[in-house]
């Protein structure tokens, strides 16, 4: 079974021999090919929809894996008991979402030893809210894959955890920039260029609100170029 870049790579961060929840599991791809290389012991494959979980059910007949899966139908985390699996994934869905199923679930997320969350949109909220809730923030990664860059965050909840960090670091993963991840250059490079073309369509327009634009546009350029800067050092 060949997984894409993206769920490989999510595949990866699973620690062995664990009991694994996929929520929003849709094909069931990952919990199936981590038992099918016998790397975890068992699996709950979870989703909100009746289709995706079908799908899921068919790929578990497929490879005969009916003894260490349990397919659950409901919203987010709410389909576990708090200590039931060790890590949890949830991936394919907005930042804005994930935090809402950990925070509808939370006992259930403080219990377990690793959230694996893959946020397709709005990272940034996603990594606010986990830096609010004292989730520490492991360890970040990024995939390519077909000419899109996908963002993975590794948290576990840590009561004693908290931080204070600048809004840019919320946008983009600090562990990135540290390990100069090439990646994350071409990003930053991205919204530098987003900035310039912002700053040129605005130039010749005139009054306050455009004033307050330019320069909090300025700000973040020079911001963005710094840390590019950092990671050429
Ligand atoms: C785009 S798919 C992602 C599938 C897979 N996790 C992946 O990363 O490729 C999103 C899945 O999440 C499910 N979903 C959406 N909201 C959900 C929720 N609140 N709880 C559980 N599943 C949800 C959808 O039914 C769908 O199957």
């Amino acid at each position: 079974m060949k997984l894409t870049k993206r769920l490989e790579k999510i595949a990866s961060l699973v620690s062995a021999d664990i009991k694994l929840a996929d929520i929003g599991t849709d094909h069931g791809y990952i919990p199936v090919y981590l038992l099918k290389e016998d790397k975890i012991k068992s699996a709950i494959l979870a989703d909100i929809n009746k289709g995706p979980l079908n799908n899921a059910r068919e790929e578990i007949k497929k490879m005969s894996l009916e003894s260490k899966t349990d397919l659950r139908l409901g919203s987010g985390v709410s389909v576990l008991e708090a200590n039931e699996v060790d890590e949890i994934i949830i991936a394919g869905m907005g930042g804005v979402l994930i935090s809402e199923i950990i925070e509808d679930g939370l006992e259930v997320c403080k219990s377990c030893k690793k959230l694996i969350l893959q946020p397709m949109q709005a990272p940034e909220e996603l990594r606010r809210y986990l830096l609010d809730n004292n989730f520490e923030i492991l360890d970040e990664h990024m995939v390519n894959e077909d000419f899109r860059i996908y963002e993975i965050i590794e948290a576990r909840y840590n009561p004693d955890y908290k931080i204070e960090t600048e809004d840019i670091y919320l946008e983009l993963a600090k562990p990135l920039i540290d390990r100069k991840e090439p990646l994350m250059k071409a990003v930053i490079l991205k919204k530098i260029k987003e900035c310039e073309s912002i700053l040129e369509k605005i130039s010749n327009n005139s009054g306050e609100s455009i004033e307050a634009r330019v320069k909090y546009l300025k700000l973040r350029k020079e911001k963005l170029e710094n840390i590019i800067k950092s990671m050429e050092d």
